[in-house]
């Protein structure tokens, strides 16, 4: 299973990749904005820290505005994948960006036939976001489980990307229902290698240690 980093601030990503937990970095148009920075060099300096697919989102409705966005988003750096939402339009400038050998990675996904859609039209991964449907009483994990199905079917070679992340127990059923990637918030990633009992038995080892006044 890979890691993505759900975050456009270069030091937490730096902090992450240093501990090898990620593959990759998706953005979002809410997550650039917050940096306050220039679009293109929030990720330009991203792709300079990670070795990885560096999600990249238009902003556009329409699609060949899309499109012209994409495009100027993939000549930053081979690594971007541009993300287009499951819209009619996203669909269009899916097909047109794949068409151009551009890597698209369609999000705000959440309905298996949305995600079964965007594999038709070439894309090579889709996002469905678990924890906006958990906000609405609803079972994120179902439909991640619904379109992991639908495409091993069928053999799309489409990747599950699981976005919309809140906590380890989303990574725990997203890797248990064979999600190919989860892009997680910087604070998951943290608690993924935290456990009180690790850290009570590292004591303990070392206390133990101490007393034998030895060195390595
Ligand atoms: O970046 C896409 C997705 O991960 C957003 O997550 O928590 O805003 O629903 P969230």
């Amino acid at each position: 299973m890979k890691f993505f980093i759900d975050s456009a601030e270069p030091e937490e990503v730096r902090e992450a990749c240093d501990w090898g937990l990620v593959d990759g970095v998706t953005t979002n148009p809410s997550l650039i904005a917050k940096t306050g920075r220039p679009y293109a060099d929030v990720l330009r300096e991203l792709c300079q820290i990670v070795d990885g697919p560096i999600n990249a989102e238009v902003v556009a409705e329409e699609a060949a505005t899309m499109v012209e966005e994409g495009q100027k988003l993939a000549q930053l750096d081979p690594k971007i994948v541009v993300k287009c939402p499951l819209t009619v339009e996203g669909l269009k400038a899916t097909r047109a960006l794949c068409r151009r050998s551009i890597a698209v990675n369609v999000t705000l996904i959440f309905s298996p036939l949305q995600a079964l859609a965007a594999a038709k039209c070439g894309a090579a991964y889709v996002s469905p976001f678990i924890g906006r449907l958990d906000d609405i009483g609803q079972d994120g994990f179902c439909l991640v489980e619904q379109i992991v199905k639908i495409f091993k079917n069928y053999s799309f070679a489409t990747q599950v990307l699981v976005a919309s992340v809140r906590s380890p127990h989303h990574l725990l059923r997203a890797a248990e229902v064979g999600a190919h990637i989860a892009t997680l918030p910087f604070n998951v990633i943290k608690q993924i290698v935290k456990h009180p009992l690790t850290d009570i038995g590292l004591k303990n080892f070392l206390c133990d240690w101490n007393k034998t006044k030895q060195h390595i």
